[in-house]
């Protein structure tokens, strides 16, 4: 067995071999099985599955590109331990339809880069869910946890004002 030392002491280093788990939930209606280690964070275990709407970014629930519905809860992929989804409906972006929340981001100048715009789209379309015209403060809140490095954040705010007035005729 390989060890390593030094002046304070030994350690041995022993192989950790985890086993994979199953995990049977639904992702924007579908039952998928994900195998994955226990430890595998929800966004890890979902793009391994090859379902990769969902973009990863810091994966320390810094920026909320991950962000993903879990039964109408907003979170962030990379903090959920999949084991812990079991059972449970997923929405990603690819599961939302929102092509008018979508249109109005463009024609607010909030998609450059693209990064941040899935979990924009979640994040709003989980507030947006309420139904109502929110005031900008409530925007504002329901954006704080998404982080764009490219367009600042009035636009978004805008974009989802014009669909939740649209929406509610
Ligand atoms: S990747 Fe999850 S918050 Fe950044
Ligand atoms: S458009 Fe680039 S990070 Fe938001």
């Amino acid at each position: 067995m390989p060890v390593a030392g030094g002046a304070r002491g030994w350690l041995i280093l022993g192989a950790v071999v985890e086993e994979e788990v199953e995990v049977v939930l639904g992702v924007d209606g579908v039952e998928v099985v994900l195998r994955c280690l226990p430890a595998s964070s929800l966004l890890r275990a979902l793009r391994d599955a090859g379902l990769t709407a969902t973009p990863g970014g810091c994966e320390q629930g810094e920026c909320g590109s991950c962000t993903v519905l879990v039964d109408g809860v907003s979170v962030c992929a990379c903090l959920v331990n999949a084991g812990t989804v079991a059972g449970c409906e997923v929405r990603t972006v690819a599961g939302l339809a929102s092509p008018d929340l979508e249109a109005a981001m463009a024609r607010n100048g909030t998609v450059q880069c693209g990064f941040c715009t899935p979990g924009f789209v979640v994040s709003s379309e989980a507030l947006l869910a309420g139904g109502g015209v929110p005031s900008r403060d409530e925007v504002r809140e329901a954006l704080a946890g998404n982080l764009c490095r490219c367009t600042g954040y009035a636009g978004l705010v805008e974009a989802v004002m014009e669909v939740a007035r649209e929406r509610a005729g």
